[in-house]
């Protein structure tokens, strides 16, 4: 069995685009400056938000955090998208998912300037993305890319199969193995709530990508030998024995499933810290592009 490493090939990755931002700083150009909003207080967006600011600051990027307060209007979120839409110093931004409930979440993504939507979950970017056209992959789907590149895992003519069909992964996923690229090529099946036999086609799998959100879902009876595991979930649940109260678990049963594997994710520390890396990859080619 391989790890999946994502902590190590994130910080391979961070280093590449340090010494990109410092060429880019030598040659006179412009540093470039990701800006993160979030509404409310939720502690996991929080820390998600705060580890994407931090990154920011190890490869030499600007960063703007624009914090909100839960009660803000859509029309005040709104505004302040437009704000960071027409500064010409900021070239790439995200809002941080989820949003509270009085929230269009539609209505502000479609709000974002694509040349600028970073996350590429605006509709002209996922349109691009499914038609294989250059763009802003999301950075979920687009680490998971990277990660099977740099390990050399063989995707083509393999089956994929993915559980969950959100839009941020799931969907994605599932659109960009299929297609005729470097990592891609694969026969890939979806599946999601309503899949009847999913024992059954997860048994066929050569590699399996489980983004459904619950945890440790994905048992070693699913699973054929030498299987590929990607494991995107990320649950916090209740520990007292942790300093801060909760662990975080996968989809994915990891001692039992990994004993039948070729490559797994861990979690912590597989898909999570991929996700970082690719959004300051696009926020890299934002900058790049403006430039
Ligand atoms: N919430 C969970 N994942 C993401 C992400 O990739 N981007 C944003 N903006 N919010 C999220």
């Amino acid at each position: 069995m391989i790890l999946l490493d994502g902590r190590k090939t994130s910080s391979d990755i961070k280093d590449e685009i340090t010494l990109e931002v410092a060429q880019l700083k030598k040659d006179g150009k412009k540093t470039p400056h990701l800006a993160a909003v979030i509404v409310g207080n939720d502690g996991a967006s929080k820390t998600y938000v705060g580890a994407k600011v931090k990154a920011c600051n190890r490869v030499g990027f600007e960063s703007t955090l624009v914090e909100l307060p839960e009660e803000t209007t859509e029309e005040t979120l709104l505004a302040q998208i437009e704000e960071l839409n027409n500064n010409d110093d900021i070239d790439g931004f995200i809002v941080q998912l989820p949003l509270p409930k009085h929230i269009d979440e539609q209505k502000v993504i479609m709000a974002v300037n694509p040349d600028k939507d970073v996350d590429g979950f605006h509709p002209t970017n996922v349109g691009k993305m499914a038609l294989n056209l250059p763009t802003f992959i999301s950075a979920t789907p687009f680490g998971i890319l990277e990660l099977l590149e740099r390990y050399k895992v063989e995707t083509s003519g393999k089956h994929v199969v993915v559980i969950g069909r959100s839009h941020i992964v799931g969907s994605p996923m599932s659109i960009l193995l299929s297609q005729k690229r470097t990592v891609g090529n694969a026969t890939v099946t979806i599946t999601h709530s309503r899949t009847t036999n999913l024992k059954e086609i997860t048994l066929q799998a050569d590699i399996v990508v489980a983004a459904l959100g619950i945890p440790e879902f994905l048992t070693a009876d699913m699973v054929k030998e030498n299987v590929t595991v990607i494991d995107v979930g990320i649950t916090r649940v209740e520990d007292n024995t942790k300093k801060s109260g909760y662990r975080l678990l996968g989809d994915v049963a990891f001692d039992e499933v990994s004993k039948k594997s070729a490559f797994i994710t861990p979690v912590p520390g597989g898909v999570g810290p991929m996700t970082i890396a690719m959004l300051l990859k696009n926020t890299l080619l934002a900058c790049k592009r403006s430039n």
